[in-house]
């Protein structure tokens, strides 16, 4: 993690945690205080519910209709020994403060409504039940009470606040030296705690993310040489391994791809600058011997018809290299489409050697075969390997002189049929050797002027063979000849 910032997911993540937790811890010490209060009332409530009662059955707190001085003021001051939390009022059957124990300026309601007072007394009263507080304008405590009734007749109420003003001003001093301050600790050093925790987490569940998303700048900055990302064996999650395994496999795949289209896009350039070169010279070659055939005969003279002649040949040159170019583009193309059947291998270079006789014969070059047994039957697509032989012993032919021989020889090996072209010719330089396979490599012994032939036909071999899964090897010294192996698949 590179410094802390506010918009990172880290962060967010920390924040969102923390907060909520505060918010929880907040709502519980409420509930827990809500759920406390009312537990605490309800004991209190129900171990003084019928004190009032107690202290009506004492004796006589009216006189006639008018409450008593002497019996009410005995009556608190016995009171006052039970303890400080009481306050005791002595009300009218409508609920009018008539007397109490306090000092007049602490009272703020005169007249107090009844419900609560009337549900005290109806003997089904849910407790904690809180009524008016004479004391407060609006708050409602638990209390005790009980009818002063006199020859049957109502005279009034005995109403006892239980934990009053004392009890209120002793329970927040508590709470402000103790409680609250001790609560208050516990939050913080909790809400501390889980934020250096959540810090840690989410720092060691994002640094992947982190990790992942410094590999794709990098990716951006250093565009395909970027090295590929180390995965981490200590990642927290197994999605999150998978994830930098995927990222790897895509930039590898891109890195290639890309390495892929510019090769293609290299070998494009290089090829339109070979046609063009290799194509000028045969048409200005036809172009030339046309115009001067055409010259000739404008000027009434008769044309000389070999002029016509050699512009047939270059035009034969051009089509064939055209060809060539034709077919090895087709064949860098990903789908050429495969014939393969069972081909009698001999009869097929029998076919092949029978075309470059006649050229052969008049070179003085043999041609032979070994073994020229029929049954040899390999899986392959026939027209395919006819250009294989095809171009193979038309290079070879060109590289032999008088008295020279071409053998292709079969050997039965038992998972394939090995193959050779092998010529007793010229040989080819060990420094050309390894690039007679380019497309348009053309050794340092080819033949000058010799531009009927582009450089093309190993190129178009090669191909054609590994569309049968097999590779063509060379190995050859000058002078002494030159020879292809290559293997075939048994039928
Ligand atoms: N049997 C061989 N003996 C000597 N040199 C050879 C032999 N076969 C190929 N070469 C050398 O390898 C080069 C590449 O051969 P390739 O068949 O690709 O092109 P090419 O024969 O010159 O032209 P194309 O086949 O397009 O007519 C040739 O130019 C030649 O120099
Ligand atoms: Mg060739």
């Amino acid at each position: 993690m590179t410094g802390f910032r506010f918009n990172s997911l880290f962060s967010r993540l920390a924040l969102v945690l923390l907060s909520s937790f505060l918010l929880l811890a907040l709502m519980l010490v409420w509930f827990s205080r809500q759920l406390d209060n009312n537990f605490q009332d309800e004991v209190t409530q129900r171990l003084h519910f019928s004190l009032s009662e107690h202290i009506v059955h004492e004796g006589p707190l009216f006189k006639g209709d008018e409450p008593d001085p002497v019996a009410v003021e005995k009556a608190f001051h016995n009171m006052m020994i039970l303890g400080k939390g009481f306050e005791f009022y002595l009300l009218s059957p409508t609920g009018k403060v008539l007397n109490y124990s306090a000092p007049k300026e602490k009272i703020q309601r005169f007249t107090l409504p009844m419900t609560a007072i009337h549900e005290a007394l109806s003997g089904q009263a849910r407790l904690p039940l809180r009524g008016p507080d004479p004391r407060s304008g609006d708050r409602n405590k638990i209390f005790s009470v009980a009818p002063v009734v006199m020859d049957e007749r109502l005279q009034g109420y005995l109403y006892i606040i239980i934990n009053g003003e004392i009890y209120d001003s002793l329970a927040s001093e508590v709470e402000a030296s103790g409680w609250l301050p001790l609560a208050m600790l516990m939050l913080i050093s909790g809400a501390l705690f889980l934020l250096l925790t959540t810090l840690g987490l989410f720092a060691w569940l994002t640094r992947p993310l982190s990790r992942l998303s410094g590999a794709i700048s990098q990716l951006q900055r250093q565009g395909f040489h970027a090295p590929a990302l180390q995965l981490d064996s200590r990642a927290p999650a197994r999605e999150i391994q998978q994830l930098e395994q995927a990222f790897n496999t895509l930039s590898q795949r891109l890195q290639k791809q890309y390495k892929k289209v510019k090769s293609v896009d290299e070998m494009r350039r290089e090829l339109l600058a070979h046609v063009s070169h290799d194509l000028r010279t045969p048409l200005a070659s036809l172009q030339g011997y046309l115009e001067t055939w055409m010259m000739q005969h404008r000027q009434g003279q008769q044309p000389d018809p070999t002029y016509i002649d050699i512009a047939h040949q270059n035009a034969g040159k051009i089509h064939k290299m055209v060809d060539q170019l034709m077919e090895l583009a087709r064949l860098e193309s990903d789908q050429v489409p495969m014939q393969m059947e069972s081909v009698g291998i001999a009869e097929l270079v029998q076919d092949v050697l029978q075309k470059y006789r006649p050229a052969a014969e008049a070179k003085q070059v043999l041609l032979d075969l070994h073994p020229k047994d029929p049954g040899l039957q390999v899986v392959a697509d026939i027209e395919k390997l006819e250009r294989v032989f095809t171009n193979l012993v038309d290079n070879a032919l060109r590289h032999c002189q008088a008295g020279d021989t071409i053998t292709v020889r079969f050997v039965a090996a038992s998972d394939a049929l090995e193959v050779s072209v092998s010529d007793s010719g010229i040989g080819i330089p060990a420094s050309d050797l390894p690039h007679i396979f380019d497309a348009h490599y053309k050794a340092a012994n080819s033949i000058r002027g010799d531009s009927a032939h582009s450089g093309l036909g190993l190129a178009i071999t090669k191909r054609l063979l590994a569309l049968h899964r097999s590779q063509i090897e060379v190995s050859s010294q000058v002078q002494q000849g030159t020879e292809f192996r290559f293997q075939l698949q048994w039928a």
